[in-house]
């Protein structure tokens, strides 16, 4: 994969303004530890403040913005779905699942605050979600409820959970690429459509014009998953901060074909998410910076000697 070209000067600012947002906002969301259930408090704390690459609450600012909307209307559903992300990650993690022990460079939620606290911060922090929405005061009901509706389906059957019982159950099956990509859209793509949508809603876009949207935000999560597959086949865990070597036997991009071919198609995929924005006439930039972060992260993690292919599509 060939280097991330540099992005356009004002970019790298704006994601640090809108990263301070969100850590600032967490920082506020999550509970204090007084008064009962401290264990509760202390483990949703771990898991949500100080760690992780804010990628989903950031394209969501971003893409509100990108669209004419207010970066404070977007902040608390970004949030939101950080809080969702997050929960996922300590969900993954668990013994039963692909028993993790680090996470965001300390040891997963469950190995400091134990199983039973694991699950109940998980389960704390996906409820939170649906009520930050809801007591959103910068947005109309409409909209709110159109994002609960949508974080709705991306976590559940159709989403998230689904993505993970077949990434946890389909073990050592030989998918076609077709299957291998809709595994990958439930258990990563659903929650980056999710971002774009939250974004454009509340920018003020109607339901029927976020097609070329969500397909951007299928190109991205797939191309971000792909990378995140090969940062387990080929990064360190010192490095990734987390667990490495782990998805042996799952259905995986890095296990389906060579990585130099896995690399070519996360690129592809680059491509294919930006051009989606042609047909509805909308500016590319920023959406390209943010994949030009995601591609650097990825760059930032292998060994040269692994990122050295491939033409960069951002
Ligand atoms: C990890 O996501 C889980 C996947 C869906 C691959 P991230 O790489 O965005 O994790 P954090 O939030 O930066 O820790
Ligand atoms: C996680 O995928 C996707 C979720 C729904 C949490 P992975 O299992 O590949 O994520 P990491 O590599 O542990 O972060
Ligand atoms: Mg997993
Ligand atoms: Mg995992
Ligand atoms: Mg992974």
């Amino acid at each position: 994969m060939s280097e991330a070209k540099p992005d356009t000067p004002n970019y790298p600012e704006q994601f640090a303004g809108i990263r301070r947002r969100i850590e600032g906002r967490l920082a506020e969301i999550a509970p204090a530890v007084t008064g009962s259930a401290p264990r509760l408090k202390q483990s949703i704390r771990y898991s949500l403040l100080d760690g992780g690459k804010r990628l989903r609450p950031l394209i969501t600012v971003l893409t509100a913005e990108a669209l004419g909307g207010k970066a404070a209307d977007a902040v608390d559903a970004a949030c939101a779905i950080e809080m969702v992300h997050t929960a996922s990650l300590m969900i993954d993690d668990l013994p039963s699942m692909d028993n993790a022990s680090q996470r965001r460079g300390k040891p997963a939620n469950h190995i400091a605050h134990g199983e039973d606290i694991a699950i109940l911060g998980g389960i704390t922090l996906i409820s939170d979600a649906f009520g930050l929405i809801v007591r959103d005061p910068h947005l109309p009901a409409d909209v709110k409820v159109d994002l609960v509706d949508a974080l709705s389906t991306a976590i559940g059957t159709e989403g998230l959970c689904a993505g993970q019982e077949r990434d946890l159950r389909e073990i050592n099956d030989r998918a076609d690429a077709e299957a291998l990509a809709q595994l990958q859209y439930q258990k990563t793509g659903a929650l980056f459509v999710l971002c774009v949508e939250a974004g454009a809603r509340i920018a003020g876009l109607e339901r029927d014009s976020l097609a070329p949207l969500r397909a951007f935000g299928t190109h991205a999560g797939l191309a971000f998953q792909i990378l995140d597959d090969l940062l387990d086949a080929v990064g360190e865990s010192s490095v990734t901060g987390k667990d490495t070597g782990a998805d042996l036997g799952k259905q995986t991009y890095a296990a389906i074909m060579s990585l130099d071919e896995a690399e070519a198609k996360a690129d592809q995929e680059l491509t294919d998410a930006l051009a989606a924005l042609e047909p509805a006439g909308i500016n590319q930039e920023p959406f390209a910076a943010f994949l030009n972060l995601v591609l650097q992260a990825y760059q930032g993690q292998v060994d040269p000697g692994h990122a050295r292919q491939a033409g960069a599509v951002v």
